[in-house]
């Protein structure tokens, strides 16, 4: 049997079928990196055992970002280190070469590196501008890649600032674009850093976007804070994404990013692939558990909507 012929350059592939999403946790990290509690690390290390006991198989564990800029993730790499565990991926964020060597002092097989399609926000995050970032990854990407690490690329306000507002979809293209070309990250993951997108939009970034990134390394990043994180989840489907982030129980938020609340929760992402006859090898039971364990330590009622609805 002859294989289909390859796209032509520029056209963008034909997605795959639609029976299986692979969710992306980041409630250890983005859940947990905006929270008033700050958690320990026997607590955080807990949390991620029970999100891979329900079936998580990538599992941001923490940030290897400074302690003064986010207190709530200090100590990342004692929370890594008690996490023992074979045939998981546990990425870790890190802005720069420092946090680079920490990490994998620390037993990382899997970084995360970030940066914005908009100025201001990644001037207030990470105190660089979009080409310093780029600057920063070139000291340590490569030598991760040689070394064998998987390397994840997040790109901020790609659907709004909360500093600039309008973002333009060109813009956050390009600087996904570089991140994979360039800085040659294995997938990109597009993020709605302050829950301000909608489908419509979804659309236009991710269209534009798969024609220059193969459709299977870009993952969709939304925060829910205007309640349209699952609708922008759908359309993101639509254009043949199957890379899906999401929180644990709803949490979440960027503390450099005024106004951004809760991640989509996973719970809710979770119940309506299945609902749809999408498999995400996710225990729904399992993971309420892991989020109501996560409430009593916040010691507040998380946002997740299934949560709020399960028995
Ligand atoms: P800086 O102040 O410009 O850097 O911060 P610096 O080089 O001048 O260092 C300042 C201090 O930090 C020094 O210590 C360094 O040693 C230390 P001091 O001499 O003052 O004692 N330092 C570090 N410590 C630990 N780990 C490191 C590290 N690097 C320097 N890696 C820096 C620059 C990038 C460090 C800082 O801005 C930072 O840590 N920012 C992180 C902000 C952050 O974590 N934001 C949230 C994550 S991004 C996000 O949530 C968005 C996402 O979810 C997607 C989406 O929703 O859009 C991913
Ligand atoms: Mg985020």
């Amino acid at each position: 049997m002859t294989e289909a012929p390859e796209p032509a350059p520029g056209r963008p592939r034909k997605p795959a079928l639609l029976t299986r999403v692979q969710v992306v946790e980041v409630g250890p990290r983005d859940g947990l990196q905006n929270e008033r509690t700050a958690l320990t690390v026997e607590i955080r290390a807990a949390f991620i055992e029970a999100l891979l006991d329900a079936g998580l198989t990538v599992v941001e564990a923490g940030a290897f970002v400074s302690a003064k800029w986010v207190p709530q993730m200090a100590d990342s790499a004692a929370v890594l280190r008690r996490v023992k565990r074979d045939g998981v991926r546990l990425p870790v964020l890190v802005p720069n070469r420092r946090g680079y060597e920490d990490a994998l002092a620390a037993g990382a097989t899997e970084i995360s590196v970030f940066t914005a399609a908009s100025e201001s926000f990644n001037q207030k995050n990470i105190n660089a501008s979009i080409e310093d970032s780029f600057a920063r990854f070139a000291l340590f990407v490569p030598e991760a890649k040689a070394a064998g690490l998987r390397v994840r690329g997040y790109v901020s306000t790609c659907f709004g600032c909360p500093y600039e507002g309008v973002v333009d979809a060109k813009k956050a293209v390009e600087v996904c674009e570089r991140l994979f070309a360039q800085v040659g990250c294995d997938e990109i993951s597009v993020g709605d850093t302050i829950g301000v997108g909608v489908p419509t939009q979804v659309h236009e970034v991710i269209g534009r976007l798969k024609r220059v990134v193969p459709i299977e390394k870009i993952a969709v990043h939304f925060h829910d804070t205007r309640g349209t994180a699952l609708a922008n989840v759908l359309a993101a489907l639509g254009e043949g994404v199957r890379i899906v982030d999401s929180a644990a129980g709803g949490t979440g938020g960027c503390p450099y990013a005024p106004g951004a609340a809760g991640n989509l929760a996973t719970e809710d992402l979770v119940y309506m692939l299945h609902g749809m006859g999408i498999a995400t090898g996710v225990d729904l039971h399992k993971l309420v558990v892991a989020s109501r364990g996560l409430q009593a330590h916040l010691g507040r009622e998380l946002p997740s909507r299934y949560l709020q609805a399960a028995p």
